[in-house]
């Protein structure tokens, strides 16, 4: 069988929709049961602090890191997915885990659909989007279109965290696909994004197994209105293409 790297995008999408409809159990494949050891840090020790802000998390899965930006206050934090199984699994999940806190799921939208032509349903833009294990998911023809994704979704001045994952050899062919720092710069500083910290992630601040594997890259969107030095990429829907395949998915 042809890998998706011989395959192309044709039919790429699907694969995740079909990964959906056979089930992912939590704790199963890339579904890691909780938010990421590195982000609870992040909002735990206010590094990165999200109170009132609009929160996006593109390929959100279970929704756990979702659950998180809530909980620390953002309003809301949207988790988008192209599968509708997977927004209906961190639906129930919310509902489960937030149970007690009704504000607090309240706060947490979920929405199906693919991130390369959302736009959240007031229109406006967001202050903080947050990245991991998105980039890794998508076809490496479409890596230019998600840079310029976040450049449309992301307001000027507006913060992109990104867990740059999985960083090292050993994944080709198939997502989880071998991503690097140099990639993030390559991809997000012609896009219109400055960076602002890249860090390797402490392997105890990890999900079990990806220690050491992990990066964090905190970027800001330029504001092109203050010097002029946009991103030229506002705007760009990006491929919506959908399709389907058969692909494996690698267990991260
Ligand atoms: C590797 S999984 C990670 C899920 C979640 N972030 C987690 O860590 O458990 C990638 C997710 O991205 C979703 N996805 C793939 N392409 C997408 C797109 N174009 N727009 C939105 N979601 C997408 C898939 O359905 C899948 O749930």
């Amino acid at each position: 069988m042809a890998s998706t790297a011989e395959a192309g995008t044709e039919g790429y999408d699907s694969q995740w929709v079909e990964h959906w409809k056979q089930g992912v159990p939590p704790g199963q494949l890339w579904d890691a049961g909780k938010p990421s050891p590195y982000l609870a840090h992040l909002l735990d020790s206010k590094q990165l602090d999200v109170a009132g802000k609009r929160v996006l998390v593109p390929g959100c899965g279970r929704g756990y890191d979702v659950f998180a930006f809530a909980q620390a206050g953002a309003a809301p934090a949207v988790g988008l997915d192209l599968s509708p199984e997977a927004v209906a699994a961190a639906a129930a999940e919310r509902d489960s885990q937030l149970a007690h806190s009704p504000e607090v799921a309240a706060r947490a939208e979920l929405v199906a659909g693919s991130f390369f032509e959302y736009v959240h349903a007031s229109g406006r833009p967001f202050d903080v989007g947050f990245d991991y294990t998105f980039l890794c998911a998508l076809h490496p023809d479409m890596r230019k279109d998600w840079a310029a994704g976040w450049a449309r979704l992301l307001a000027p001045g507006a913060e992109l965290v990104t867990i740059i994952f999985p960083v090292g050899p050993g994944f080709v062919g198939n997502p989880p696909w071998q991503v690097s720092p140099e990639l993030y710069e390559e991809l997000l500083l012609p896009a219109g994004f400055e960076q602002t910290e890249l860090t390797q992630i402490p392997p105890h601040l990890s999900h079990k197994g990806r220690g050491g594997r992990e990066w964090l890259g905190r970027w800001r969107r330029v504001d092109s209105s203050s010097n002029g030095n946009g991103s030229g990429t506002d705007g760009a829907a990006g491929d919506a293409s959908t399709h389907s395949s058969s692909t494996a998915v690698s267990r991260m």
